[in-house]
């Protein structure tokens, strides 16, 4: 399936990866080994894909090529990415990304964060040395949410509390933000008008909604995902698969599931008893609905474009968010 999203975009996928690899690297060994090592180990792209297929769709001509813009955009949003799972991965303290070593557990948390610093700081610079301010300005305010969403779930987790509308905001801020500035970007850089960036922007927001809720579900129900599964229990995160089984039990049933949740340093064996009865209880069942009214509402914003490779790949990626089992 994926395979089948790229095929309008394969040569500007590899553009742009050049164009990143070029302006990430390092002569000091230490980091250019952990450089090395992160770039040959790359995700699965979604998010300059969904640029790139944007640019494409929003391009006036885009079999003359999509342009540097474009390129530029693709790197500032994955690169962001890159740097936000380096970090992430020393915040849940988990040892595996992408079925490897995290770069934390491989070269320890210091060395984790100020590469993620590092590719943070050269992606800035990039931005600013090409003069493209509006989409420099873009993904900075992105970059901001990111760190609110994070901040917000590490002060829920602690206390062990969430709301439907606090995971909500969470999912929204440390993930969708995100995804949804990829589409815009890719249309921005491309020079479509407002209305068109608008559109798309709410597009990805939905998108990345559906694609957190994907991921937590994933963290109950996956197999092999390349990284640990449970992980969000053992960092007392109530993601929705457990927030709705808590929204619809009464409030002793409830105050024994968030103890469970609370005593898992002291009882790991407890992660594996609250996955069970979320799985048991329907939990993945409601926030798969959920996640579908997101892909619906999503795909429905494709609705209004012409036929195009783009836009049919745009459609498949919505399918691959919710059916993904990585
Ligand atoms: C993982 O994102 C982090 C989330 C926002 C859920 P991806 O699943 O896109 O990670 P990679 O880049 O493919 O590894
Ligand atoms: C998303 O959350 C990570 C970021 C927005 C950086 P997770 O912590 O669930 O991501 P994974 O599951 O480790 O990839
Ligand atoms: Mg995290
Ligand atoms: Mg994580
Ligand atoms: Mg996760």
């Amino acid at each position: 399936m994926i395979n089948l999203i790229k095929a309008p975009i394969e040569k500007e996928l590899e553009n742009y990866e050049e164009f990143a690899r070029k302006a990430i690297r390092s002569e000091e060994p230490l980091l250019n080994s952990i450089l090395d090592y992160v770039f040959e180990n790359k995700g699965k792209s979604l998010r300059p894909m969904l640029v790139l297929l944007s640019a494409g769709m929003h391009s006036a001509s885009p079999a003359a090529g999509l342009g540097k813009r474009a390129y530029l955009a693709a790197m500032l949003i994955e690169m962001i990415h890159t740097a936000s799972l380096i970090h992430d991965d020393v915040i849940d303290e988990s040892d595996t990304r992408r079925g490897h070593p995290s770069v934390n557990a491989r070269w320890k948390s210091r060395n984790a964060v100020l590469t993620g610093d590092y590719i943070l700081a050269r992606n800035m610079q990039a931005g600013l040395e090409s003069g493209q301010y509006d989409l420099l300005t873009y993904v900075s305010r992105a970059m901001g949410e990111l760190c609110e969403g994070e901040l917000s779930q590490s002060d829920h987790s602690a206390r062990v509390e969430m709301t439907r509308r606090d995971y909500t905001d969470i999912i929204y801020k440390k993930t969708a933000v995100l995804i949804g500035s990829a589409a815009a970007l890719g249309a921005l850089a491309v020079g479509a008008g407002k209305e068109a960036v608008s559109r798309m922007r709410r597009f990805g927001d939905y998108l990345g909604m559906a694609f957190q809720i994907k991921d937590d579900i994933l963290d109950y129900t996956g197999i092999d995902i390349g990284k640990p599964v449970g992980n969000d229990l053992r960092e007392k995160k109530i993601t929705l698969p457990l927030l709705a089984l808590l929204e619809k039990c009464g409030p002793e049933r409830r105050e024994e599931l968030t103890a469970l949740l609370r005593e898992t340093d002291s009882r790991p064996e407890n992660v594996e008893t609250l996955r069970r009865t979320v799985i048991e209880e329907g939990g993945i069942e409601t926030a798969r609905q959920v996640m579908q009214e997101y892909v619906q509402k999503a795909v429905a914003l494709l609705a209004d474009y012409p036929h195009s490779h783009y836009r049919t790949s745009l459609a498949t990626l919505c399918s691959y968010v919710a059916e993904r089992e990585k």
